[in-house]
């Protein structure tokens, strides 16, 4: 039987009590984390969010206490009341805050009891992680996760403070709304009253946000959910946070300020670490034809080179045909990379393809010459150029990828260095590397749509001077977009806006999308954009992988209280789960099951 919560006051946080307590009768209230019975003398590591302290029950304290003390177990809710006092000669811990001390229990009252937790929550190490987020309110417990969302209260604190001290205004925007495209697919709510119609959870406040710069709000930002049902990965969750801006009569300095500003700041206050600001910027091509992506990690060498250049009259068909298609040739160099096993290298061609290469040629270049499938499709001028290209010295390795395409190329090339830079261990030149991406393409064109498609979002403007292309030659528009690059994640994206309602109609015409579907969809826009919109831009920045980037964790799901899984389930409550069918009904729904 547990004892009544009565009469008792927490005085202190187990984890705030230090030497200078000593003396001081204190009560601290907590859980069991650790308890150690040695029969006439029981220590208890007590645990609160704020840390633990070591409570010792002993005869001399108290008899009473002692002996209630022997049926505490993992977990039970205690409250303690004692005296603090330097722990004895040599059992000071070191390694806890509160090493120093212990609290000699007088009184000892049970909270509450708990059943014996499925995991050890005093060990990080081999849970599985369905029954971590099964019991989520005991993984949370642990201090590890503790110190996670501690730290994320931090860091949107302290963006709060920094947008509210640059004139942003926080305000809420709907969650039962209309369906915003940023290219994921909607989670849709049915409507009640209105049967068949539907509201779509936002994938951002995109267009609240531009409708709140019409309406004279200047500056808007907000830490919002965004909800967006897509293929989920280690940086993805199908629910995110966003810290969402956007500011009237800006261009895109104004954003990269703020933003670098708002970075040297988190980053300040929370490691301590001074970041350099401006950021670099890389154009959306340079980042794609140095790294192979568009999200560069810049923290690491390992660049792509092209020697398309040097292979335009090869004997060898496949760089042939493929520079004669139009295409590129381009490589990598690993220095000191030829003693990569033939079983290695074949693993490299491997990942090329996953990411759409015909395949790879690799070029050991050893003292004896250049060992490769190839080699003997190479004459000696080829191999001078390329290897000056390269930077090939005799112990490199040189990989190579050849296609029509220059996407497919860098792509094969950007992923293949990644990995490389795991397989080789290489250490980063500096923790963190912000780099700006700018100058992406405004639209693409989608084979299986057979049109264009933003990529960014519509309501991306283009560049002053790429106006008329939106007829003429679509695909070749530049956009005003760009995304805020850490570490090879991209932490955040963003762009001028179409602020003029005949460019918005224009923009809904090269897309495909016809005058009334606009009117439907957009029409609130459209139509907003027709009273007076300020010319306006703004960004979002992905607030979980910020978390996960200055925390070190590597998995989203770490840095969210309540995650989904990959499977977009939460196993906590059993989300999501079948519902009454009198619910169905008044919903005016019916539910067919695949086959
Ligand atoms: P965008 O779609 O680029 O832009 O999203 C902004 C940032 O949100 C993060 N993010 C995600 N994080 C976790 N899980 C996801 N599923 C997920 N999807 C995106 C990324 C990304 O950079 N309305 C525009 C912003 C604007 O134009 O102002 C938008 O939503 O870090
Ligand atoms: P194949 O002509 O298909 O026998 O290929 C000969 C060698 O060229 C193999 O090592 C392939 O992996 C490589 N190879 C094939 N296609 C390409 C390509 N597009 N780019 C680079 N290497 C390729």
């Amino acid at each position: 039987m547990a004892d009544a919560f009565v009469n008792i006051s927490r005085s202190h946080y187990c984890g705030h009590l230090r030497s200078e307590h000593t003396g001081q009768t204190v009560t601290v209230m907590g859980w069991v984390h650790r308890r150690r019975d040695h029969g006439g003398l029981i220590f208890v590591d007590v645990r609160d969010r704020e840390g633990l302290v070591q409570v010792a029950f002993s005869p001399e304290a108290s008899a009473q206490a002692l002996e209630k003390a022997h049926s505490l177990r993992s977990e039970y809710v205690i409250a303690v009341t004692g005296t603090v006092q330097p722990r004895p000669e040599g059992t000071v811990n070191p390694d806890m805050v509160t090493g120093e001390i212990e609290v000699h229990a007088q009184e000892l009252y049970i909270l509450n009891e708990a059943k014996t937790p499925p995991f050890d929550l005093t060990e990080r190490k081999d849970v599985a992680e369905n029954v971590r987020l099964k019991y989520r309110f005991l993984d949370l417990r642990r201090p590890s996760l503790q110190n996670i969302f501690i730290l994320r209260h931090r860091i949107c604190q302290i963006i709060r403070n920094y947008l509210s001290g640059q004139g942003f205004l926080e305000v809420e925007t709907p969650f039962l709304t209309k369906s915003t495209p940023e290219g994921a697919r909607d989670y849709l709510v049915p409507s009640r009253i209105e049967a068949g119609n539907f509201y779509a959870l936002p994938q951002s406040p995109q267009l609240f946000k531009q409708i709140l710069m019409v309406a004279g709000f200047d500056r808007y930002f907000q830490i919002v959910k965004c909800f967006r049902d897509e293929d989920l990965r280690a940086d993805r969750q199908p629910e995110f946070t966003q810290v969402d801006m956007e500011l009237s009569f800006i261009r895109e300095e104004d954003i990269y300020g703020i933003l670098e500003e708002l970075m040297q700041r988190l980053f300040g206050e929370i490691l301590s670490l001074e970041i350099k600001i401006p950021f670099p910027r890389l154009s959306y091509h340079d980042a794609m034809n140095r790294y192979g992506v568009d999200k560069p990690d810049t923290r690491f060498g390992l660049e792509l080179s092209d020697v398309t250049e040097a292979l335009k009259s090869s004997q060898f068909k496949v760089f042939a045909n493929a520079i004669e298609k139009g295409g590129v040739v381009k490589g990598i160099t690993v220095k000191d990379g030829s003693r990569f096993s033939r079983a290695e290298l074949d693993g490299f061609v491997e990942v090329t393809k996953i990411y759409g290469a015909q395949g790879l040629v690799w070029i050991r270049i050893t003292l004896e010459g250049w060992q490769s499938p190839v080699a003997k499709f190479l004459d000696e001028r080829e191999k001078n150029a390329i290897a000056g290209i390269m930077h090939a010295q005799a112990g490199d390795l040189l990989l190579l990828v050849a296609d029509a395409s220059f996407q497919v190329v860098c792509t094969a090339l950007g992923n293949l260095r990644l990995q490389l830079i795991k397989k080789l261990g290489l250490e980063p030149a500096e923790r963190f590397a912000f780099t700006w991406v700018t100058q992406f393409p405004l639209l693409e064109y989608s084979p299986e749509e057979k049109r264009f498609v933003a990529v960014h979002h519509p309501f991306t403007s283009p560049v002053e001077e790429d106006i008329p292309l939106l007829e003429s030659d679509p695909g070749k528009a530049r956009a005003r977009a760009y995304d805020l690059v850490l570490n090879g994640s991209e932490v955040g994206g963003g762009s001028i806006r179409i602020h003029r309602q005949e460019i918005q109609s224009q923009m809904f015409n090269t897309l495909g999308i016809s005058e009334e579907d606009a009117a439907l969809k957009f029409g609130f826009l459209l139509d907003a954009l027709r009273f007076g919109a300020p010319p306006h831009g703004g960004i979002a920045l992905g607030l979980d992988r910020m978390v996960m980037l200055i925390t070190g964790v590597d998995s989203i799901r770490d840095v969210i209280a309540f995650p989904k899984t990959q499977r977009a389930s939460c196993l906590m409550s059993g989300a999501p789960s079948p519902v009454d069918p009198k619910q169905l009904q008044e919903l005016h729904l019916k539910v067919i099951m695949p086959k």
